[in-house]
């Protein structure tokens, strides 16, 4: 997690050494941490988005966007700029949260692992959606391949979503710590979308696992 507001987190081991922790904050205080907070995002994760959408041009005016695993809320504060007033953005996250949002924006709080009957009936009378965004990351262990395990079955619940929710047409993107079992997710992805990509976004730490799976102009057929 990058919250700007919650920036206590376990430091890296050397960074336990005295004299060294100051030098580590400052980089975790970095150039996307400041700038977010210049700019009002409650997260840094907030140019990743922007970085997505400036390569494969995710986001239009008047769409409707699916934000899955959306606080504190800057993906969904920057998918709300751009779709405008007339588009509309259902986020849901397991936490709360306390930012103001714009009012094309609906928020949800909610386990996409055990969905409620509002819930889905919010799905079924907004949906379908044009994007559909999984930015969705498990609570971390620090134990490698439980982490990816993990990030792996929020990014398959992420696609099944997707599939049931997707207007014909519609993009995907999808968080993911890359490990070996992501070539199954791979599989099904191509299997639903013209195109497939892997990005990982210049603000996203260099240390972190993660990358970005682009689902692009979803097909609607049957996967198997
Ligand atoms: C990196 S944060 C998302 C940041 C957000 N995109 C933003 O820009 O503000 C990952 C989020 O995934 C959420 N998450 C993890 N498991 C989830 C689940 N089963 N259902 C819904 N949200 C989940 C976490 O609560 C956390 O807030």
């Amino acid at each position: 997690m990058d919250y700007i507001f919650q920036p206590c987190r376990a430091l890296p081991a050397a960074a336990r050494k005295p004299g060294q922790q100051a030098r580590f904050m400052k980089q975790y205080r970095d150039h996307y941490f400041l700038k977010a907070k210049r700019e009002n995002y409650p997260a840094r994760s907030v140019y990743k988005l922007k970085e997505l959408d400036a390569k494969f041009r995710l986001l239009r005016k008047g769409q409707k966007v699916l934000d899955l695993g959306a606080a504190p809320g800057s993906w969904s504060l920057d998918a709300a700029e751009k779709i405008g007033p007339h588009g509309l953005v259902l986020a849901c996250d397991l936490q709360a949260v306390d930012t103001v949002f714009p009012p094309q924006v609906v928020f949800i709080q909610e386990d996409v692992f055990n969905r409620s009957a509002d819930f889905e009936a919010r799905l079924d009378a907004l949906g379908p959606f044009d994007a559909v965004l999984s930015d969705m990351a498990p609570r971390t262990t620090g134990i490698r391949c439980t982490d990816q395990a993990r990030s792996l079955e929020l990014a398959e619940e992420a696609l099944a979503l997707a599939c049931l929710r997707l207007k014909k047409g519609g993009n995907f993107v999808v968080k993911i710590f890359m490990g070996p079992d992501v070539q199954s997710l791979l599989t099904a992805m191509r299997k639903r979308f013209a195109s497939v990509t892997s990005f990982k976004p210049k603000s996203s730490r260099s240390e972190s696992k993660e990358t970005f799976l682009v689902g692009i102009d979803f097909q609607k057929s049957t996967p198997d």
